[in-house]
């Protein structure tokens, strides 16, 4: 690991762009906005940097990464396009959705950031700052999420300073992300498959598809298995508190993580309340969600105890995280 780094950390803007697309040609780490969550990124063709994003977030296994491109073109030359990634392509980018399409002949991304496999996952990041670095930099930018593996993502610069100060090189500071859950991973083969849910839903996906789509074959249940996308490891998004699903009450001890209007016996006892949205909108609950996961996870409570949360739109995703959250560690 390269500890004892000095993070800069630097307001979004072209001076901003610029030091970034610099740090990422001499092989360093960059976390950045995008609209999902923020990013840690480096240069895809670079398999030393790419190694350094495993060592900074003491990530366990080389799962491979998403690779960020600033446009179709880009896109295309790293991956192979049939017409159905081509149609969600268009109905979807830029936007929280990552395509697994079969990599180019000659493809730059280096083996480490695809863990050797003959697939790429390309997303085009819905974000001006994110847009800025990657047209600056001119290559694909390999970033998972900018925290210390198996905590929850960062929806803000901060939470990336208070996991990663001293071990990246650079921090751009664009304010709160819009979306706050990560992108929606559908693997295009030669039936679509929905590895992972995300900051799109499942519904817009199979509407442009005209079919539903395909579940992965195995549910991964550990560390070691070999998951189609390994960001689908059971215990990954976890506040050190437990966490309790579809509360139906809230104990003295324990936090309450609330959606929609909250009337539930214990309330007025309680540790801490924050409610994902008290209008009950599941996109207002998704941008969220890691934040008030965090905050609530600061007052080290017995545990957050989560109301349920309906299972249609970003709530798959929503639902898909705090189960993760909920496994016993
Ligand atoms: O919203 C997002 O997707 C964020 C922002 C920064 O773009 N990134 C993110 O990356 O969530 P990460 O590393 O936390 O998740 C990447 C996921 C993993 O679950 C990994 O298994 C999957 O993408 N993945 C990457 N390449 C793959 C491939 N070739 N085949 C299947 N899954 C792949
Ligand atoms: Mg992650």
């Amino acid at each position: 690991m390269k500890t004892g780094l000095e993070t800069l950390v630097l307001p979004a803007g072209s001076a901003a762009a610029e030091a970034a697309a610099r740090t990422l040609a001499a092989g360093g780490l960059v976390a950045f906005p995008t609209e999902t969550v923020y990013g840690l990124g480096a240069d895809a063709a670079n398999a030393t940097a790419v190694a350094h994003i495993y060592s900074a977030k003491g990530r366990p296994a080389f799962n491979p990464l998403i690779a960020h491109v600033p446009d179709l073109a880009a896109a295309q030359a790293i991956g192979r396009f049939d017409a159905r990634a081509l149609a969600l392509a268009q109905a979807f980018w830029p936007g929280p959705l990552t395509l697994v399409v079969p990599k180019t002949e000659g493809c730059p991304v280096s083996d480490l950031a695809t863990a050797g496999l003959d697939t790429v996952a390309i997303r085009i990041p819905a974000h001006p700052v994110a847009e800025a670095i990657l047209r600056a930099f001119g290559g694909a930018v390999v970033a998972p999420s900018a925290n210390i593996s198996g905590h929850v993502s960062p929806t803000l610069a901060a939470h990336v300073e208070s996991d990663l100060s001293g071990r990246i090189d650079l921090i751009v500071d664009g304010g709160p992300v819009a979306v706050g859950v990560e992108s929606t991973i559908v693997g295009c083969f030669e039936a679509p498959m929905l590895l992972r849910p995300g900051g799109l839903s499942r519904e817009r996906i199979e509407a442009v598809l005209g079919a539903p789509l395909a579940r992965p074959p195995v549910e991964p249940e550990s560390d070691d298995s070999q998951p189609l996308a390994p960001g689908m490891l059971a215990s990954h998004y976890a506040p050190r508190a437990n966490v309790r699903l579809r509360a139906q009450d809230v104990a003295p001890d324990e936090a309450l993580l609330a959606f929609g209007p909250a009337r539930l016996p214990g309330l007025e006892a309680a540790a801490a309340v924050m409610n994902l949205s008290p209008a009950a909108d599941l996109d207002e609950a998704a941008a969220n969600l890691f934040g008030y996961l965090r905050s609530l996870d600061a007052k080290a409570p017995k545990a957050i105890a989560v109301m349920a949360i309906p299972e249609e739109g970003l709530g798959e995703a929503i639902n898909d995280r705090l189960r993760r959250a909920a496994v016993a560690r």
